[in-house]
Formats: structure tokens, C-alpha cells, sequence
């Protein structure tokens, strides 16, 4: 599906040869103001036609790989996930059971955050009540809007969006930028350059919903979009994006020096649809997941975990260099 994107604006600009992302043999896989609802009653999903099976209880959180390193930064990402359904507060069982073991303290949403109807008791079936457990514990969400969610829901003052398409937010030594990949207009292009442009931090992390690379056979990569971003990445030293939309997990090969995560599947899933390609490291589509990650001095570890529990990826990545010219930390 097109976004209502930049069309104009990319006729003006877009004129640079399209990134190849063709396809290779498959490689093996290691293992508001918008109303603020009532407050959330203990909802439950509801039972609709098609919907996956409920499954058992989530099994404990085991084998944790993430270093749980005293004052690292640790953060959840999750994406495409606010559907109501079953598989999504089964998700959310997980990622109270992990945080036992893993306190992350915030969580960055990669957009489609609410499926369909977007009305006050929406919020609550689909945001408060499967996560109730970790905003009772004080978990900070983040969100970056996608193309299903209501614009308007950048009010939504449990999203910490601050009535902004687009923001930045500063975790000790990460800058955390969340974009609107919907509408990526000339102004939040200039916005999103003085951000980098300025930022101290040791890591530059973006997120925003349209993946500029994946091998979901629905969407795929945003090559529009890339053209506009990518570069600005490159010059000002970003050191990770994590974006949904493909309902999918895959951890891209860096590219360009930068690593690459699509998320898109703590709620909906498209089984089937990973397409692995040149571009794949490690990729997964065959139950919803979402991925833990904790920064610790100049590495980031990253954990992604599936409905049930299971560790479908994991590992550590180097802090790139930056580039000649960034701002430095005094
Ligand atoms: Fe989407």
C-alpha cells in the first residue's frame, strides 16, 4: 500500500538508483488530545473468528541472554501490536514473565499501535489492558505512529508523544528518536537533521514504522523513504533503527554500517511471509514476537522472544565510529 507520503517532495529529490534487495537462498536462521479512556478495567481479549488458539499459560521467562548489566539502559521494542486479540495479550504475558528477570524500564512502539476502531474503550482493550502489568510497574512507552493509527493519537498522554508526529527523548547515553513515517515532510526532515545534528550521545537510535529495509513479502523495504533517510543516517552517525509494518521479525544485515530491525509482529503475524533475502541476518515469521535490548557502554544486545517464550534471535552489536564532524560529548 502507498503511503501518503512525500510523493511531491521525492519527485524533487528522489532521483538516486534504487538499493537492490533481491532475493538469495534462504539462509539458515539461528535458532491526547485524544480521549484519555476510562481507566483500564481488567479486560479481556475477545474471542473472534480466526483468532489464534490461546495458548498455555506463557512459559517462564528462561534464558535470558542480555548481560542485565547495573545501570545499562534496557528497553523493549514492540510493533504492530494493538489488535484486542488473544495473541497479543499472550505477547504481553511474555513480556511481564521477561521482565521479572529483564526490569526493563521503557519501551519504544514501532507504530500500527491500534488496529481498526480507535475510540476511548479501543485504547483500553488494545493498549491498557494487555499491558497493565508493566504500566503498573512504571513502564514508560514511547510510541511512533503508524499507518493504522489515528493521527490524533499523539495526544494519548500514556504514549509520552507530547502531541508530537515526531520527538526525542535521551536514555544516559542514547538518543532515542521516533519519527512519523507516514507523513515524512520537508519540516520533520529539517527537524530530524538538527536532531542528529546535535546530538551527544554515544548512540543515535531511530525508530518509525515503514522498515527502509526488510524481506516481508507484504510490504518489503520502503526504498522511497530510504532515499530521504538513509542519508542523513549515514552523515550524522545513527547507529540503530528499529521500524514494524511487516508483520515479521528479521535482523538486516548493517547496511551502510547501520543495524536494521523489523518488529512488526507483537500482535499481528503473517506467517509465512518472511522472504529471506541478501538482506536477511536472522529472520522468523512463524509466531508473534518482540525483542528486549539493553545497551551497556558501547554495545547493544538484543533479545527477541516469541508468544511462547521461545529466543528466536539474540546477540550484541559494536558502536559504530562516529563520523568525522559529529557533535562530540563534552
Ligand atoms: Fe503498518
Amino acid at each position: 500500500m502507498m503511503r501518503r507520503v512525500l510523493t511531491t517532495f521525492l519527485l524533487s529529490v528522489a532521483v538516486a538508483a534504487c538499493v537492490s534487495t533481491s532475493q538469495v537462498s534462504p539462509q539458515t536462521a539461528p535458532v491526547g488530545q485524544a480521549q484519555r479512556p476510562p481507566a483500564a478495567a481488567e479486560a479481556q481479549p475477545p474471542s473472534r473468528p480466526g483468532a489464534a488458539p490461546a495458548a498455555a499459560a506463557p512459559a517462564a521467562a528462561t534464558d535470558l541472554t542480555l548481560p542485565h548489566a547495573k545501570d545499562s539502559v534496557k528497553f523493549l521494542a514492540l510493533g504492530d501490536m494493538g489488535t484486542g486479540d488473544t495473541p497479543q495479550y499472550e505477547v504481553a504475558k511474555q513480556m511481564v514473565a521477561w521482565r521479572a528477570k529483564f526490569p526493563f524500564d521503557f519501551a519504544i512502539m514501532l507504530g500500527d499501535n491500534l488496529y481498526g476502531s480507535q475510540a476511548p474503550q479501543d485504547f483500553v482493550q488494545k493498549f491498557d489492558a494487555p499491558y497493565k502489568p508493566l504500566l503498573d510497574a512504571g513502564v514508560k512507552f514511547y510510541a511512533a505512529l503508524g499507518n493504522h493509527d489515528n493521527q490524533t493519537n499523539r495526544f494519548y498522554k500514556t504514549w509520552n508523544m507530547n502531541g508530537e508526529r515526531f520527538y526525542s527523548y535521551t536514555k544516559q547515553n542514547a538518543k532515542f528518536i521516533a519519527l512519523d513515517s507516514d507523513y515524512m515532510d520537508p519540516k520533520q526532515l529539517k527537524w530530524l537533521e538538527d536532531e542528529l545534528k546535535a546530538a551527544k550521545e554515544d548512540w543515535k537510535i531511530v525508530y518509525f514504522h515503514h522498515p527502509l529495509y526488510s524481506s516481508g513479502g507484504t510490504h518489503g523495504s520502503e526504498v522511497d523513504l530510504r532515499l530521504i533517510l538513509e542519508p542523513l543516517f549515514v552523515q550524522y552517525g545513527v547507529n540503530a533503527v528499529y521500524s514494524g509494518h511487516d508483520h515479521i521479525y528479521e535482523r538486516i544485515k548493517p547496511q551502510k554500517g547501520i543495524y536494521y530491525f523489523v518488529s512488526g509482529s507483537a500482535g499481528q503475524l503473517r506467517k509465512g511471509d518472511l522472504k529471506r533475502s541478501a538482506l536477511t541476518e536472522v529472520g522468523y515469521d512463524q509466531d508473534q514476537s518482540f525483542m528486549l535490548n539493553e545497551i551497556v557502554g558501547d554495545d547493544l544486545y538484543f533479545q527477541a522472544i516469541t508468544r511462547t517464550g521461545k529466543t528466536i534471535d539474540s546477540g550484541s552489536l559494536h558502536r559504530q565510529p562516529k563520523p568525522a564532524g559529529a557533535a562530540v560529548q563534552k
